[in-house]
């Protein structure tokens, strides 16, 4: 199979513009039109039985795990822990019947994260696994298997494989939680209704590619960047900074808002930007207070929101990315697009090789 890049100058950028359509792909097998509900490939799976998730999973899959960690806890209220696949089998992990030991991975041959499987298999777990690639070992291996469709990835980092995988996590949550007696039909209509706005919420975010592009030049002189979130936006922050270290090779830290004043506010100068994702909604106040801190102490923000937010704590941010105002279930996926838009730009700024980056490979064959 031959894949070109179409208009694109690299696969990266075609990726991101393929979310809309990929999500909505990805999706329209986990979800029923008909009667509002969200499904799973394989509906007589047990998922009332499962008392503990584990999740495990390796770079960008890693992240959108962390994501599902907080949906699953708070939807379906079902504790989770959560390791790098590197880490899993070393600590010893405590494993007791009825778990569900779900594996994320875009190839579905990630060492670390297959051996991790195996390990989760031989302590009596069930296996579930949210893979790309149907044809991978991890999909032969697996009890569950959660198929996202987001087509082949050809970038090394990871882009659209991610917002696939959130979409597949976001609809088993929803389905966890409906096996737990946790979710009304009202309140699964309502879920299955905010899913289904994600493909035009994408479209919403990637009409911000200019603003960001116009803006890569400032990141692009950077030595070192800050991204700061908090609940669902802290996993992201992660990811924005995992994106821009990957393909621009800026020293980048992902940071939860609310700990950056126990470490990370000792860097902050006019030399340090710092991206600040906070969609208005519960947590918003408390992310502000956060990057005042920062402001305070000359640092430039960079303010990721929507048009409340922006409206409220906009003024003397170095730049402002509106987003479209979204249900918190899919604002995760939604608030991808602006972290790979700024991560890619800023790589095409300096130059650097955005679909190959220097000593990255796209699926790791060795532990
Ligand atoms: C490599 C890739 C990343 C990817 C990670 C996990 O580091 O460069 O983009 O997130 O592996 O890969 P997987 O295929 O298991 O999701």
């Amino acid at each position: 199979q031959l894949i070109d890049k179409g208009n694109h100058r690299h696969f990266m950028q075609k990726e991101i513009y393929e979310q809309p359509v990929v999500v909505a792909q990805t999706l329209r097998s986990y979800l029923s039109r008909i009667d509002a509900r969200v499904s799973l490939p394989i509906p007589e799976f047990d998922l009332g039985a499962i008392r503990r998730v584990t999740i495990v999973a390796c770079g960008t899959s890693y992240y959108a795990g962390m994501v599902a960690k907080y949906w699953f806890e708070q939807f379906a209220r079902v504790p989770v822990d959560l390791d790098f696949a590197s880490e899993f089998r070393y600590r010893a992990p405590v494993m007791e019947d009825g778990g569900l030991a779900l594996f994320i991975s875009q190839s579905g041959e990630t060492a670390d994260t297959l051996a991790a499987l195996r390990h989760a298999r031989g302590e009596g777990q069930k296996i579930a696994v949210v893979v790309n690639v149907p044809s991978s070992t991890m999909a032969r291996e697996s009890d569950l298997l959660l198929p996202t469709h987001a087509g082949p990835e050809i970038g090394v980092a990871s882009t659209k494989a991610f917002a696939c995988q959130l979409a597949v996590l976001a609809a088993l949550a929803a389905n966890l939680a409906r096996a737990k007696g946790r979710l009304s039909p009202e309140e699964e209509r309502d879920i299955v209704r905010h899913l289904e706005e994600t493909p035009a919420a994408l479209n919403a975010a990637l009409a911000n590619d200019p603003a960001i592009e116009a803006m890569a030049h400032v990141i692009a002189g950077a030595r070192d960047v800050l991204y700061l979130g908090r609940g669902t936006d802290y996993p992201l922050a992660l990811e924005g900074a995992l994106k821009l270290k990957e393909i621009s090779y800026i020293h980048a830290e992902g940071y939860a808002a609310g700990e950056m004043k126990h470490g990370p506010i000792a860097l902050i100068d006019e030399n340090v930007p710092v991206i600040v994702i906070a969609p208005s909604g519960p947590l918003f106040e408390k992310t502000v207070s956060n990057m005042q801190e920062v402001q305070a102490r000359g640092g430039k923000v960079v303010l990721i929101s929507d048009a409340e937010g922006i409206a409220q704590a906009g003024e003397g941010c170095l730049a402002t990315i509106e987003m479209p105002k979204v249900h918190p279930l899919i604002a995760p996926l939604v608030y991808a697009v602006p972290v790979q838009l700024l991560a890619y730009h800023v790589a095409v700024a300096k130059g650097t090789d955005v679909d190959q980056p220097r000593n990255l490979a796209k699926s790791v064959t060795v532990e």
